[in-house]
């Protein structure tokens, strides 16, 4: 989830581009860059890291009068954070920034090679400005270059936000979305803005018009062209916050309504129509692996747990799972046929860390799934794999959790293929629900009006069980857990045919039951487990595509033909439930007590 800024005007041009950069901190980044153009002229300056690092290379660089820039911050997707990956990405006399992922970029890529052309980065980003000087090779006008630029727009497949500046047309910033945000603003004085989303306009445009998918065109300092012609500008207020959070009232719950896109970024290029593909890895990845051990924390052992249910029913590879803080003092035997896996969304957190550095020394190959580049995990780690979900600010793992989950399933399947423990038909028929998953994470918002009101009853008590059965026993545990920790109430996940076996003692009015009961996996099992607790007294709140006449409160959710995508809806519904109890409670949703976004301690 990258951060894209355009300017046209006569205020300091690199000014106003690294401003718009810093509103957009939020979205994560670990590379910036601008280009500025004047007078036919365009220079460019990249840094790796933070913003201040683009500042200190720009602090003697100046413009005067009217001009035009393009800015970007990278979140990486494609290539490691470096100053050549960063963006704007150059051509002979054109560049370019992008959000978003080229999915068709190494064909586009091989041909222009083939063509003669010479590429600096690994990103599936700079295909577009040389591919654009390809088809502008022969225009001289304003038209002409737009038509090129059209003709470059039309050969992407995937999701982007387009801007590019070419010396060809030293006044005009041509610009595309599809997929990923993009804003246009403009004021009074004449100044066009572009944006990632409205934060960097607050203050700058007075009005903005948000960009509808398919809409290609170019703005210079006379007018603003756009095709289709239904630019619809609106007055733009509000605060830099509340933009940054999307209007949302928190991250977190920004982060839950942003799972079904950042799901799409997750999945791009990965999950293929009959085959699950990682570029990070070769198809004889597991040769001499049988088995796999994971380790993690919090959040990430739960997404852990998860996949070893599926490593083992479709890999067929034994999986042991381990909490890190407990792995790592346990002098544990570590066999050299082991694939070990470590996950981790911060890419920092000293147990998991501490873990890898172990299996490491042990000779051991090494995989980590992690959501941050270049971040120690992964620095560390023999191969890694990204979640793509965009910076998480919310302490609260949602996004995370829901992309490492992702990952852990393609992951299974793409093992279990090239193990042969699933035949194509069986592949064909996974890979069809995996694109199902993230519209039924859009559809499972549905149910966030009936979350709000029911968060009132579940305000006291004297604690909360979550059960579930096989993967509903992981996503228990979540649930549980996103509940603990931003409302401060007691809650435990437990597999719900344990009950029987000590906690049903707890079992009365004040004790709630969140009972995860899906259709697919084991229901009648569950049912009756969730029977056992009702029968003494336990309020029950029933989470199932079908009706539970013991349950005291219901969340119905849609009958769905896969457990993971039962799996994926029941995760919303816990996530927007843990959310708005903790909003009745006057929590702060972003920043829980006690609790650190990363953790770097033992
Ligand atoms: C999850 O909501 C918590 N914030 C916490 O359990 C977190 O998952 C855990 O600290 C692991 O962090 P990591 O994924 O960054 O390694």
């Amino acid at each position: 989830m990258c951060g894209i800024v355009g300017y046209i005007g006569s205020k300091e041009i690199k000014h106003e581009l690294i401003e718009g950069l810093r509103e957009l901190e939020y979205r994560g980044y670990d590379s910036a860059g601008i280009a500025v153009m004047q007078h036919g002229n365009i220079q460019a300056f990249k840094a790796v890291g933070k913003l201040n690092n683009l500042e200190e290379k720009t602090r003697n660089f100046e413009t005067s009068g009217p001009g035009i820039g393009i800015g970007h911050t990278r979140w990486a997707t494609h290539g490691k954070p470096t100053e050549l990956n960063a963006h704007p990405h150059m051509g002979q006399y054109s560049y370019v920034v992008h959000n978003g992922i080229i999915e068709n970029y190494r064909e586009i890529k091989s041909m222009l090679e083939g063509e003669g052309v010479h590429f600096l980065s690994q990103t599936d980003t700079e295909v577009i400005v040389h591919l654009f000087e390809k088809e502008a090779a022969d225009a001289e006008d304003a038209e002409a270059l737009f038509k090129a630029f059209k003709h470059t727009i039309e050969q992407l497949d995937g999701a982007y936000a387009v801007l590019l500046i070419t010396q060809k047309a030293p006044e005009t910033i041509f610009f595309a979305r599809k997929g990923s945000p993009m804003i246009i603003g403009r004021n009074s004085e004449g100044e066009i803005y572009f944006a990632s989303s409205d934060a960097p306009l607050i203050g700058k445009a007075e009005e903005v018009a948000y960009m509808e998918d398919g809409v290609i065109g170019y703005a210079t300092p006379d007018a603003i062209h756009a095709e289709p012609d239904h630019l619809e500008f609106v007055p733009l207020s509000g605060d830099k916050l509340s933009a940054q959070k999307g209007g949302f009232r928190f991250f977190m719950e920004k982060e839950i309504y942003e799972q079904y896109q950042v799901m799409s970024d997750t999945m791009i290029g990965r999950v293929l129509d009959e085959d699950v593909a990682f570029e990070e890895l070769s198809n004889d990845f597991l040769e001499g692996i049988e088995r796999i051990k994971i380790c993690a924390c919090g959040t990430s052992y739960h997404a852990a747990l998860t996949s070893s249910y599926l490593f083992e029913r479709q890999a067929r590879m034994p999986v042991n799972v381990e909490i890190a803080s407990e792995f790592r003092y346990k002098e544990p035997l570590l066999n050299p046929d082991t694939l070990f896996i470590v996950i981790s969304q911060s890419g920092e957190t000293a147990d998991t860390l501490e873990a890898l550095r172990m299996a490491k020394e042990a000779g051991l190959k090494t995989l980590a799934i992690c959501n941050v580049d270049n971040s120690s995990i992964v620095r560390m780690a023999d191969t890694s794999i990204l979640t793509r979900a965009g910076i998480e600010k919310g302490v609260a793992s949602t996004k995370a959790f829901a992309t490492q989950t992702m990952v852990l399933w393609m992951l299974s399947l793409f093992f279990a293929k090239r193990r042969g423990s699933v035949d194509a038909k069986t592949v064909a028929t996974e890979t069809s629900f995996m694109h199902q998953v993230p519209r039924v994470l859009k559809e499972a918002l549905d149910v966030h009006e009936k979350c709000k009101r029911l968060s009132k009853r579940y305000l006291h008590g004297h604690g909360f069980f979550f059960i579930g059965r096989d993967i509903f026993y992981p996503l228990a545990l979540e649930g549980a857990l996103k509940l603990k920790e931003i409302s401060y109430l007691h809650a435990e996940g437990y597999p719900a045919g344990e009950m029987k076996h000590g906690p049903i003692a707890l079992a009365d009015a004040e004790l709630f039951t969140v009972a995860l009961m899906p259709k697919t996996i084991l229901y009648d099992k569950t049912k009756s487990n969730v029977e056992e607790l009702s029968a003494r007294d336990s309020t029950i709140l029933s989470i199932s595509p079908e009706m539970f006449e013991l349950a005291d409160d219901f969340i119905l959710t849609h009958p769905h033909a896969h457990p993971m995508l039962e799996f994926f809806e029941m995760m919303v519904v816990e996530q927007l439930l843990a959310m708005e109890i903790a909003i009745r409670l006057g929590n702060d949703v972003d920043m829980p007590r006690n609790l650190a976004k990363s953790v770097t301690v033992e």
